[in-house]
């Protein structure tokens, strides 16, 4: 063989195996491994003990249709009574934390804080205490999508109040739990809340693209920084906690490297990633300036007296500015960019952005139309983190994988897997990855997906009484990295018992 051709040989061989090199890499002892749930898809007990109704409640009460198994959250894994069982199979998988968030109106009827609810203040107060009892931290999200309807009614997020409303509600929590909890989530993934919350797919079914959704926005941010704040003046010295926010991102490139095409990515990364880091993680603070340009171009040929994205005052922007300890990830995809072919709703996000996104043809399918398997994109995303918002430090709050009902999850062990071996590649590249999450422990009620979409690590029987969970090949196997702390692609349990392997009793601790 000629010398050049085994120079390129060996050449292509690296390139490909680069990322499969015999090294072993290994979590650090305090990385820290969870799972992750939310209130309106576990709890269940809706209208129980004095809980006030939700948007979610009334959105899927009045248009069951739109539910693609027509299953809402009314019972759902009635974690509101199996929460034991709920952690006891935190402690079979052998998890560092738990991720769940606080149902704003089981504890705040009203919305506000002048009627507290203490059968609520309990409930949390018992899993809390559950939690802790077996060296798990609990994570806690004030916010994960289900605002009270009684809110909703003065306007929800679009009314400016609100950033007002959300801090009362943190106060109570912060006094309530802030003794125990030292992982705070002001807010998961303000897009979800927002750019989908205003679409009308789902709730509060209002629909007001491009106008709403920016708002919203707004205020969400000013929201999460004024609990950031609050917890940073009254609570931190005392509790030593730290305060984040879970952002929904995702990695996007050029579907060629054409000139357009990264042009394209460039804008659908400012638009979904850059809106939201920028006020918070930026040297400047504020909205991304070609977001505000492009919006404000938009708006006047729109005829519109204003810019559809609200400005943010210096004092706004200084407040919202460095108010995160991490950046919450959620991460489950990536998407191919190119300029759109297509005329999108107008005014609307999609319309300001005019881009076409799409998968690779070649990633692996979920049960989810949206969520293919690309484990290079959590890579790439967590550099261009590194690089545009200077190494901030990261917990991945959110990553999982839909399947159909059944045992042998076969794909979300593989999605796992590359997914881990992946993010071990960005923490050796310089990423500041504290912890990783699974989303979710166990199947529940994904939105209007219903439980026609399965996310658990368990598989939960939504026909039985007690909602029975059966851990799922992908629970042993989380365990095992938990306890390894090594991703090994070959292991498979010799049998599918999973057994109570840590989680002492805190005296014994
Ligand atoms: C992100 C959301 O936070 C969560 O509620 C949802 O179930 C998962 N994505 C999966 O879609």
């Amino acid at each position: 063989m000629n010398l050049r051709l085994l120079q390129f040989l060996s050449c292509c061989v690296l390139c490909v195996y680069g990322w499969t090199d015999n090294r072993i890499r290994k979590f650090k002892n305090d990385f820290s491994f969870g799972v992750s749930t939310s209130a309106y898809q576990v709890e269940g007990a809706w209208d129980v003990d004095g809980k006030g109704e939700s948007i979610w409640d009334r959105f899927l009460h009045e248009h069951p249709e739109v539910i693609a198994d027509g299953r809402n959250g009314d019972v759902a894994c009635d974690s509101y009574h199996q929460y034991q069982r709920d952690v006891e199979m935190l402690r079979e998988l052998g998890v560092d934390h738990y991720r769940f968030s606080i149902s704003w109106p089981r504890i705040l009827p009203t919305g506000y804080p002048n009627v507290i609810n203490e059968k609520g203040i309990q409930y949390y107060d018992n899993l809390i205490n559950e939690l802790l009892k077996y060296g798990i931290q609990p994570m806690v999200t004030l916010y994960h999508y289900d605002l009270p309807q009684a809110l909703q009614d003065l306007g929800g997020w679009i009314n400016p109040l609100s950033a007002e409303w959300f801090e009362d509600f943190a106060r109570v929590v912060f006094d309530k739990y802030g003794d125990r909890v030292k992982y705070w989530i002001t807010i998961n993934q303000p897009s979800g809340v927002c750019v989908d919350g205003y679409s009308g797919l789902i709730a509060p079914g209002v629909v007001s693209k491009g106008v709403g959704d920016y708002i919203c926005v707004k205020n969400v941010m000013l929201a999460h920084a004024r609990a950031y704040r609050l917890y940073e003046k009254e609570y931190k010295n005392k509790y030593k906690g730290q305060v984040g926010i879970s952002l929904g991102l995702s990695w996007a490139h050029g579907v060629t490297n054409a000139t357009e095409n990264e042009d394209a990515a460039a804008i659908y990364r400012d638009f979904t990633i850059g809106l939201y880091m920028d006020p918070i993680w930026s040297e400047a603070g504020g909205f991304p300036r070609s977001v505000r340009d492009r919006v404000a171009k938009k708006s006047k040929e729109q005829g519109y007296k204003e810019s559809r994205l609200p400005t943010l005052s210096p004092e706004e922007i200084k407040l919202i500015k460095g108010s995160a300890d991490f950046l919450g990830l959620n991460h489950y995809t990536s998407f191919l960019v190119e300029p759109a072919d297509q005329q999108f709703d107008s005014p609307s996000v999609d319309d300001d952005m005019g881009v076409k996104i799409s998968h690779n043809k070649n990633w692996r399918s979920s049960n989810s139309v949206w969520l293919k398997s690309a484990p290079y994109g959590i890579y790439r995303l967590c550099l261009y983190l590194n690089k545009v918002y200077n190494y901030p430090q990261v917990f991945i709050t959110e990553h999982g994988w839909s399947t159909t009902t059944g045992l042998n999850d076969q794909s979300r062990v593989t999605t796992l897997r590359d997914y881990l071996s992946a993010i071990l590649f960005a923490i050796e590249d310089g990423t500041d990855l504290r912890g990783y999450t699974v989303w979710s422990l166990m199947d529940n009620v994904e939105w209007i997906a219903g439980t026609s979409d399965r996310f658990g690590l368990y598989e939960v029987d939504f026909d039985s009484e007690e909602k029975k969970r059966t851990a799922r090949l992908s629970a042993l196997v989380y365990k095992r990295i938990i306890e390894k702390r090594i991703v090994e692609n070959e292991w498979e349990p010799e049998n599918w018992q999973i057994e109570i392997t840590k989680g002492k009793e805190r005296e014994e601790l």
